[in-house]
């Protein structure tokens, strides 16, 4: 692998911020960048890095493609705007969800997630804004994965053979890709994030595309991002790394109204790690088991399983697409 990590211990925070203004200024020089904002601690430091580099000449968009958690494109919005850093809302829901349509093999649902990201969102604010340069967050932990073929995660290009330039008619800038998620928590907080976005658990860039079975509809969405709804609100104290919510495939008999009901299935992970390269399901309470299940049952219609995961990664991986 031809990136080199830099380790939390090595992190000069103050050094690497000057550098990488420098970097993004002397690339884009005059010209307009685009950052893909998604709210994550990654695409918020890229896009803080960005805005000191550039200021006006940075065009941040946040792209709702109809796969994000309730609530999230516009709080997103709202906190870089109090931190002074216009963000665009684009409405892009029907181009993810027809790309998404009947696919249910998870590296061909990826595929599609990348495909509508960079040939057809980006492509098109990069034309219309007269920009050449994306901006975005991909970290050492998401090259290392592609690399080792664990998965396509959506936002790697060269590590694949893919030229942007070529293949989509910008250039993309990539300033924490020899860091892992603790080293940018870290340079967050330096940058003046807010502690609830640097702090913020992981979230992946396919959303909540990563947690569906199957085929990922506008409905199967709902249901999933009910149940994320219950487990961030129910585990936000838990201290644990990540917690979230997986709709299953498959549905499974259960009892409803003292009647046969066949229903989904919402499986819980919670994990313990630091970097996400591996990581072990926290020992959850068995009180706080049972709220969850509760919960997911009868507020998130059509549930009546809800199980959690005790696998450590590997073999596990955090996500289940
Ligand atoms: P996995 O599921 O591979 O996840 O064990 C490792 C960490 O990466 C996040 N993740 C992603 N992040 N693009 C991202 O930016 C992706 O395609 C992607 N897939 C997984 C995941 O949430 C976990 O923190």
């Amino acid at each position: 692998m031809d990136v080199k990590e830099i380790t939390l211990e090595e992190l000069d925070t103050e050094r690497f911020i000057a550098e990488k203004v420098q970097e993004i200024s002397s690339e884009v020089d005059d010209r307009v960048a685009i950052s893909a904002l998604s709210g994550g601690v990654d695409s918020a430091v890229v896009t803080m890095l960005a805005h000191q580099a550039l200021g006006d000449r940075l065009k941040t968009y946040f792209i709702d493609s109809g796969l994000m958690r309730a609530g999230e494109p516009e709080h997103i919005v709202s906190v870089f705007k109090k931190l002074g850093v216009p963000v665009e809302l684009i409405d892009a829901q029907e181009t993810f969800f027809d790309a998404l349509k009947g696919q249910t093999d998870p590296e061909e649902k990826r595929h599609a997630i990348t495909r509508s990201f960079y040939g057809d969102v980006f492509a098109r604010l990069v034309r219309e804004s007269g920009s050449k340069f994306l901006l975005q967050g991909t970290n050492y932990t998401d090259v290392e994965e592609t690399v080792a073929g664990i998965k396509r995660q959506h936002n790697i290009l060269e590590q694949l053979g893919i030229n942007p330039e070529e293949a989509y008619g910008y250039r993309v800038i990539e300033p924490l890709i020899q860091l892992r998620k603790s080293s940018i928590r870290k340079l967050g907080k330096a940058l003046g994030l807010p502690e609830e976005i640097y702090s913020r658990p992981p979230f992946p860039g396919p959303a909540l595309a990563a947690r569906v079975m199957g085929e990922v509809t506008p409905e199967r969405v709902r249901l999933v991002r009910s149940a994320t709804t219950i487990v961030e609100e129910e585990l936000a104290q838990s201290g644990a790394f990540q917690y979230l919510a997986i709709l299953h495939e498959d549905r499974v008999t259960g009892i409803r109204d003292g009647k046969r009901d066949y229903g989904y299935q919402i499986e819980v992970r919670c994990w313990e790690s630091t970097d996400a390269k591996i990581g072990s399901p926290t020992r959850l309470a068995n009180k706080v088991l049972d709220r969850l299940a509760e919960r997911i049952t009868t507020e998130v219609p059509g549930v009546v399983s809800v199980t959690y995961n005790i696998t450590k990664k590997p073999p596990s991986t955090i996500e289940a697409v």
